[in-house]
């Protein structure tokens, strides 16, 4: 014990996850990093100045994702924040999407999450204190046509964290929703989304969505959307009539498939 927070980061071989993990072993966190890449995750640990345990797992397995989950209640190495960060999209008309993916998608956004969120929960809340972040998008605020199955995860993820941070209000535990927008990492390619159309001012990067969700975990706002210009978007969907919100999303999604 070195008296230094331990992070649990999924998704930390790159994107917004690595983004994560640097940023936590930069305030003095030593890490655990998960996700299949371990080439990757080694990079990392070599590259940070806190200890780095390396956690090989594919979260769509049940038995790997059973480890990180005795990882995460093990209270004699407890972990103080957990980033369930990992997460990946499909995109296309659902008719045409291979229903294998949409499973998986739903396993690591929607199951694994839940299952490490209930993994770690009780050791913080005997303890009195921890943080859970967990990453939706801004694609959870409307349904997402050419892109239903991922938009309808993130959905899930928002209302899942908001409920949990209310219900432990007061206990010294954060939990809260990250929403980014479109941030620069491999995700749109990874998803098959045409998104470099997309226009510049809509764009973030991981440093800059990491800065803000740390500082809204610390304050425990429950829903964090690091941007403006996704504030924008987010308001606009709150005070458009449904019907529309949905047209000009089909529309959104369209452009990023052609
Ligand atoms: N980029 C955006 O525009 C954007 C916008 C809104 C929300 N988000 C959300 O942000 C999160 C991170 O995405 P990103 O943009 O950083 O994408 P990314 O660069 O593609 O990173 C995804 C991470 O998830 C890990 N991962 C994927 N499948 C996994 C599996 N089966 N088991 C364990 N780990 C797995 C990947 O690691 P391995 O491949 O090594 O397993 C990788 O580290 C996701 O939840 C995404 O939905 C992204």
């Amino acid at each position: 014990m070195n008296g230094r927070p331990t992070a649990l980061v999924t998704g930390a071989s790159s994107g917004i996850g690595l983004e994560f993990a640097r940023q936590l072993a930069a305030s003095g966190h030593d890490l655990v990093v998960v996700a299949r890449d371990e080439p990757k995750l080694k990079e990392l640990a070599a590259e940070v100045s806190t200890e780095v345990e390396v956690l090989r797992a594919d979260l769509t397995d049940a038995s790997d994702l059973a480890v990180v989950e005795t990882r995460l209640a093990d209270t004699t190495k407890p972990v103080d924040v957990l980033v369930n960060n990992a997460g990946f999209g499909t995109m296309g008309p659902f008719a045409t999407l291979p229903p294998d993916d949409e499973e998986r998608e739903i396993r690591l956004n929607v199951i694994a999450l839940v299952r490490l969120t209930r993994a770690v929960l009780p050791g913080m809340l005997e303890r009195k204190r921890g943080g859970i972040l967990n990453v939706s998008s801004i694609g959870a605020f409307q349904p997402g046509p050419f892109n239903a199955t991922y938009s309808a995860t993130k959905a899930f993820v928002s209302s899942f964290t908001e409920a949990v941070h209310e219900e432990v209000r007061g206990t010294g535990v954060n939990v809260i929703a990250l929403c980014p927008g479109l941030t620069r990492t491999g995700f749109q390619e990874a998803s098959g989304a045409h998104a470099s159309t997309m226009p510049k001012f809509l764009w973030q990067t991981s440093e800059q969505v990491v800065k803000t969700a740390l500082r809204d975990l610390e304050h425990n706002n429950a829903v964090s959307v690091p941007g403006i210009q996704n504030k924008l978007a987010a308001a606009l969907v709150r005070f458009t009539p449904r019907g529309v919100v949905r047209r000009m999303s089909a529309g959104v999604g369209r452009r990023l498939r052609d």
